[in-house]
């Protein structure tokens, strides 16, 4: 069953180009919200555990980015103790890959309690999550085996994209040429996912040089933010070394402390327009003597000059800048990969 591969983890990291095709293809054809539903939401709000929970907040940058709705993100064991404010204008989404994590069930109990309209993305059909909800989306993620979610989280930013290009039409926030620029750059992420599983054994090198490390800590803004949230989480759960993700600027606030000499600090700076804030960030981490992991788009002087090590990300058109997902997911791909590899102790 796991045709070749040392585990399922690295299966299922392989098979993330034909999920998010099989995502892209069907995902949300199903949905029954109307334009007029749609357009007559206030808020919205994503509830979620672990790994899904951090696809909630790449949800959250994209909605408001592209359909300009405000989203909150709320961990589900939070959300059902919080008394949120929510009403029957409030859409409530629950993300889960099993669909039946329990905090996540208890949190749209109580959402469905205040009236509001209910909306599961799950991977596994008929789960418990998608009768305790008015609308369900499917990602097309096929059976996850291994615990540390790979393509069941990447199929569930695709259809955090796809949910926010129809709420962008509906509520009429993005123009039609800009989301076909979107739409076509979406389908070129397998693409993309396969050029950096292609560089597979390069990452696992680069990972030697780490393997000993006991801290791991991981850094970037906005989007490269909720991906090394995730690139933190996975590394504790698939490795049991220390891992930590800090929103880059909040470095000088207290965690700059914790970087000594050779602490390995990975770096995300795959959006253009925050690159030097994030380089000047990489440049302290080098001051104190740590050791800087690059990941980026295309070609960057800049994170060239300040990493010990880069990896370049395939670049989508700047006409199209909330495409940073693409980059998110090859970057989140890329992370996946580099865990197995510090795994090997
Ligand atoms: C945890 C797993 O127990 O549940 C995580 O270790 C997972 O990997 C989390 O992300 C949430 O699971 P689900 O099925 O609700 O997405």
């Amino acid at each position: 069953e796991r045709e070749g591969y040392p585990h399922f983890m690295l299966k299922e990291i392989h098979e993330q180009p034909r999920a998010l095709q099989e995502t892209m293809g069907s995902s949300i054809s199903d949905l029954q919200l109307t334009p007029a539903q749609i357009r007559g939401f206030s808020k919205v709000v994503i509830t979620a555990c672990g790994t899904s929970y951090h696809a909630g907040l790449i949800g959250k940058y994209v909605l408001e980015r592209l359909a300009r709705v405000p989203v909150d993100v709320d961990v589900a064991s939070e959300f059902r103790y919080s008394d949120p404010l929510i009403d029957e204008n409030s859409l409530v989404i629950a993300m889960s890959q099993s669909g039946e994590t329990a905090d996540t069930l208890a949190a749209i109990k109580e959402a469905r309690k205040k009236g509001c309209r209910t909306l599961s993305i799950t991977n596994v059909v008929d789960s418990t999550i998608t009768r305790e909800t008015d609308d369900v989306i499917y990602t097309r993620a096929g059976t996850e085996i291994s615990i540390a979610a790979t393509k069941a989280y990447t199929t569930q930013v695709m259809v955090m994209y796809l949910l926010g290009m129809l709420f962008a039409r509906e509520r009429g926030w993005c123009s039609t040429d800009k989301l076909a620029v979107l739409e076509a750059v979406l389908y070129q992420v397998p693409d993309w996912i396969e050029e950096i599983l292609e560089q597979e054994n390069n990452i696992q090198e680069i990972a030697g040089h780490y393997h000993t490390c006991d801290d791991f800590f991981y850094l970037g803004r906005g989007l490269d933010w909720a991906v090394a949230l995730e690139g933190a989480l996975k590394l504790k759960e698939t490795s049991y070394v220390h891992a930590e993700a800090f929103a880059a600027g909040e470095l000088k606030h207290g965690p700059l402390a914790l970087i000594t000499e050779g602490v390995p600090v990975v770096a995300l700076a795959t959006q253009e327009d925050l690159m030097e804030k994030t380089v000047s960030n990489i440049r302290v981490v080098k001051a104190r003597g740590g050791s800087a992991i690059g990941i980026t788009v295309g070609q960057s002087d800049l994170v060239d000059e300040t990493c010990d090590y880069v990896f370049q990300l395939p670049k989508a058109p700047s006409v199209c800048e909330p495409a940073a997902v693409s980059g998110c997911s090859a970057a989140l791909c890329l992370l996946h990969i580099l865990c197995p590899g510090l795994r090997c102790r």
